[in-house]
């Protein structure tokens, strides 16, 4: 399927967006209260000189969970190791991993509700109180050893806290929710990745492009780059409101930050489904996308930004959604 540039996704080539994390809490924009309360336990474990409790951090894609990871591991003076649950397929994969950790470090397990169940359950043990039995032997002979770990602190990725086991998520000290990021808090990152870029912003072009952005850093360094391209090629490289503007509308992310796939999705409720209610797993064969993609990455944003409502019936298109694609809205749709 066609690429689609506000996708959350991180993807390989995204080079350019690591080169624009920020490294400590100073330089990362937004998220406020996230970093407030993990600044205060990062220097209540400093003070005792102790390991950070495990942290859960929980939220849509692409609002900075690995970036917070690595920040919370720079803040600690720590080492980290990052991976995540789909390539961790079986113990001794998380054995390898475990055996290298140094005091105190940092490990990293984004997707952390895919961990294979046998993977999780080992975690368990060397979460709470460092340690981890490991079989050795096969058949009569087989017998656990005890395998002691240095204190280490796990952070966990996830898109929804619910997917998580309640085991797993009990073991969990810090629990943080990850939200989309204010508009200001979007300008101000996009005029700062300008500004890593040598691309000269106006703050008008910067807002246009945080507004569009889905609430989400990483669609609006993406869009940043394309509007960068599109400002030097057609104008004087300086990126104004209507520069972004021109570039957004070729791009087809129209002013409120939806794109194909979105008009797609409500269109499909509309024309097909009356409004709805329409249950997902209907819905998402009808938009040829997997459930999973279409809880995880389309309905946040537009259930937060009220274009669609989730009902114990199924999903509902809002008259914002109507008004929003031109559809004429009746009571009762
Ligand atoms: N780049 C991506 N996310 C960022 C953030 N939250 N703060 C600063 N720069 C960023």
């Amino acid at each position: 399927m066609e690429e689609r540039i506000i996708s959350p996704i991180e993807k390989e080539e995204d080079t350019f967006e690591k080169s624009l994390r920020p490294q400590y809490f100073r330089e990362y924009i937004g998220q406020d209260k996230v970093k407030n309360e993990l600044d205060i336990y990062i220097q209540a474990a400093k003070q005792r000189e102790e390991s950070l409790d495990h942290v859960l951090l929980y939220g849509p894609p692409g609002l900075g969970k690995t970036t917070m990871a690595m920040v919370i591991a720079n803040e600690m003076q720590v080492n980290i190791r990052t991976t995540s649950g789909p390539v961790i397929e079986k113990p001794g994969d998380l054995v390898a991993i475990l055996n290298e950790l140094e005091p105190g470090d940092v490990l990293f397990i984004d997707e952390i509700h895919r961990l294979p169940r046998i993977v999780e359950e080992m975690l368990y043990s060397a979460m709470e109180d460092f340690y981890i039995d490991i079989m050795v032997g096969q058949g009569t002979t087989a017998h656990p050893v005890h395998f002691p770990l240095p204190p280490f602190t796990l952070i966990g990725a996830t898109t929804r806290a619910g997917m998580l086991s309640a085991p797993m998520r009990d073991r969990f000290g810090i629990i943080s929710h990850m939200e989309y990021y204010h508009e200001k808090d979007l300008q101000e990152i996009v005029i700062r990745s300008a500004t890593i870029f040598e691309t000269e912003i106006i703050p008008e072009g910067a807002l246009e492009i945080a507004r569009r952005s889905r609430g989400t850093p990483r669609i609006a360094n993406r869009l940043l780059k394309r509007v960068r391209d599109f400002a030097q090629v057609q104008a004087d490289g300086v990126i104004n409101r209507q520069i972004a503007d021109q570039a957004l509308f070729l791009l087809q992310v129209d002013h409120q930050g939806l794109d194909y796939v979105d008009q797609k999705l409500i269109k499909t409720m509309i024309e097909l489904y009356n409004g709805g209610p329409v249950g997902l797993s209907t819905l998402s064969v009808n938009i040829g996308e997997e459930q999973e993609t279409v809880e995880d990455m389309y309905e946040p944003y537009l259930i937060q930004k009220g274009f669609l409502k989730r009902t114990s019936r199924g999903r509902i298109a809002t008259r914002l959604s109507y008004e929003h694609f031109n559809y004429p809205y009746h009571e009762n749709n």
